[in-house]
């Protein structure tokens, strides 16, 4: 990139002109810089990719998106079988990135051969980290690409590191190694794409299947018909895990609240913000980061325009009869939509999380009025953040329900966990 020259007075300025996307295809440079970025910044994929719009087209964002999903899954058992290959120097920083591109695309792009894929590779290593790179790279590429069959089979069985070592202590303090196992498993697939629908929208059969919830929908059609839907005002994008725990934490509050009056402490994006809203809750939103809270504002304009916005803890409603606390996480349980979050992550995370979740526990219990009522989940199935969270805030023994759903269970959804407490009266 040219640095922009300083203006001249008296001379025309200089015309501005939008960037061009970039239409190489593959786009090979972009997603080692993409990879390169999210791994180094601790950046989710999607913001990556957001912060390239504008270099991409939207063929070339669809295979980075791609590439970089699939990698993240299999990572654990892709750099196994790259480490098989080269034996005497493991590779490390760019090259091994260009190996997991070319790697990924052996195995999982069925449309292009194996050659075309070495051969492309090869002679964009070759310009990119010289001779001596590119010679190597084709030595082990050509080897992994002779014994494809027998790798696919073994990323399809249960390969080690599906879950990186960290998250299997974590799970092994309350679940079972079949129960892991099968989370393990479950996480590499791809999740379905869920809808609530306000009441009265229409919801046409070829997009729309209904599913276990009232107003769930699961989506069947096609991408570009799933993203105007999903910016419909009477749509929302919400998983099938987040509905259930809407649905079945009403019911208990109904038994004692008809209208409940709700604060929403950790409400942005909005998801259930709004789906309360619409299922007759008064809902007071918070969320502690400002930028967040703006993007909160505006689905709740849009969706839900009911729902009061809190932009400060000194305006919390004085007895709230509900407390809803979605609190921030680790997302272990939504692995199978952000597999990068499994690399991303490590203990020292989890330990400054589970300080926030035990003080928004306690503050909150503290808010409620007697016989009030809390409910606190998390997109996470470690038990340090659930159950054992709620052990350590003192507060078992006032659960009046408990939930753990998983993608590898008979309703097969994000992972979360949730508890609704209740205060004595
Ligand atoms: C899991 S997200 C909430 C998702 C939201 N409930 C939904 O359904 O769309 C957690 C949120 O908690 C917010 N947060 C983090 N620390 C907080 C705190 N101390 N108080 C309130 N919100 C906090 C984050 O900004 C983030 O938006």
């Amino acid at each position: 990139v040219k640095p922009i020259k300083p203006m001249v007075a008296g001379k025309k300025p200089p015309t501005v002109v939008a960037p061009v996307p970039v239409l190489t295809f593959p786009p090979r440079d972009q997603t080692l810089q993409i990879l390169t970025r999210i791994l180094a910044e601790n950046e989710s994929l999607e913001d990556a990719l957001e912060e390239w719009s504008d270099r991409l087209d939207a063929r070339g964002k669809a295979w980075v998106w791609d590439v970089c999903q699939t990698l993240f899954r299999f990572r654990g058992g892709i750099d196994t079988l790259i480490d098989q290959h080269a034996l005497k120097k493991k590779p490390t920083g760019r090259v091994r990135k260009q190996l997991w591109i070319a790697v990924v695309q052996i195995l999982f792009h069925k449309d292009v051969s194996p050659e075309k894929i070495v051969h492309e590779t090869v002679d964009w290593v070759k310009r990119d980290s010289g001779v001596a790179a590119s010679g190597f790279i084709n030595a082990c590429l050509r080897k992994i690409a002779a014994e494809k069959e027998s790798w696919i089979q073994y990323l399809a069985g249960d390969f080690p590191g599906i879950l990186p070592d960290w998250w299997t202590t974590e799970l092994k303090k309350v679940y079972r190694d079949d129960w892991i196992r099968g989370f393990a498993r479950a996480s590499l697939g791809q999740p379905t794409t869920w809808f609530r629908a306000k009441k009265g929208a229409e919801t046409p059969r070829e997009f729309f299947e209904p599913g276990p919830i009232d107003r769930s929908f699961s989506w069947k059609g096609e991408l570009a018909h799933l993203t105007s839907y999903a910016r419909k005002n009477e749509f929302l994008v919400q998983d099938l895990a987040s509905q259930i725990l809407i649905s079945e934490n009403l019911q208990e509050v109904r038994k004692y609240f008809s209208e409940p009056r709700l604060l929403d402490r950790c409400a942005a994006p909005g998801g259930k913000s709004v789906a309360l809203s619409w299922s007759g809750v008064d809902v007071f939103a918070y969320d502690a980061h400002e930028k967040r809270r703006l993007s909160l504002a505006a689905t709740v304009k849009e969706k839900a325009a009911d729902v009061k916005i809190v932009n400060d803890e000194q305006q919390f409603p004085k007895r709230p009869e509900w407390i809803w606390v979605d609190a921030p996480c680790s997302g272990s349980g939504v692995v199978r939509r952000h597999p990068e979050m499994k690399w991303l992550k490590n203990p020292k995370d989890l330990e400054s999380l589970l300080k926030i979740q035990k003080e928004l526990i306690a503050d909150s219990w503290e808010r409620l009025p007697p016989g009030g009522f809390l409910t606190y989940t998390v997109c996470s199935l470690f038990p340090s953040e659930g159950v054992l969270m709620i052990k350590r805030a003192g507060l078992s023994e006032y659960a009046v329900k408990e939930w753990t759903l998983a993608p590898h269970l008979e309703t097969s959804t994000d992972g979360f966990y949730g508890a609704l407490l209740r205060k004595p009266e």
